[in-house]
């Protein structure tokens, strides 16, 4: 689908995050600047997450209280030396949040909801839902 605005792709990171549940994994990939991270903010908007989602520099894993915790992973400053955030044993606290999943992708779970952003234009993205498993599918 197409995305006209920022407020747009917000608004579908948060019917997304309306329809989450403890344990999901949402992989987010492509360009810089695709919308990644307003998408979260989406999420966060759902889960009723008050503090602001952003990516600060060098920073790898936030942990957001909300609704739901939001495990928020930008793996982009990963490449090349991937390693194991150890996330598995509290995810079923809150749902996972990955940027950059091509850096952590020996560490994601089985099952995601893959999402792909295209730049078009300034303010056009194409996103693309792609579910990798049951409730995935259901989920979209
Ligand atoms: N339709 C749109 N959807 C999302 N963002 C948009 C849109 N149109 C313009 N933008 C702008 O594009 C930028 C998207 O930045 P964002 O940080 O969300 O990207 P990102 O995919 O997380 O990038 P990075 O790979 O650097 O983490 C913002 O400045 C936002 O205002
Ligand atoms: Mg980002």
């Amino acid at each position: 689908m197409l995305s006209k605005s920022e407020k747009e792709t917000i608004g579908l990171g948060e019917a997304l995050g309306k329809k989450l549940q403890k344990g999901m994994c949402i992989v987010l990939k492509g360009d810089l600047a695709g919308g990644k991270t307003t998408f979260t903010k989406g999420i966060g908007k759902a889960l009723n997450i008050k503090e602001v989602i952003n990516s600060p520099t060098f920073t790898i894993l936030k942990i957001y209280e909300g609704d739901l915790k939001l495990f928020h992973i930008d793996a982009y400053r990963l490449e090349g030396n991937e390693y194991d955030l150890g996330l598995d044993e509290y995810l079923d606290e809150g749902v996972m949040v990955v940027e950059w999943p091509e850096y952590y992708k020996d560490y994601l779970p089985k099952e995601y909801l893959e999402i792909s952003f295209k730049y078009v234009d300034d303010e056009t993205r194409e996103i693309t839902f792609n579910p990798v498993g049951e409730k995935y599918k259901e989920l979209c």
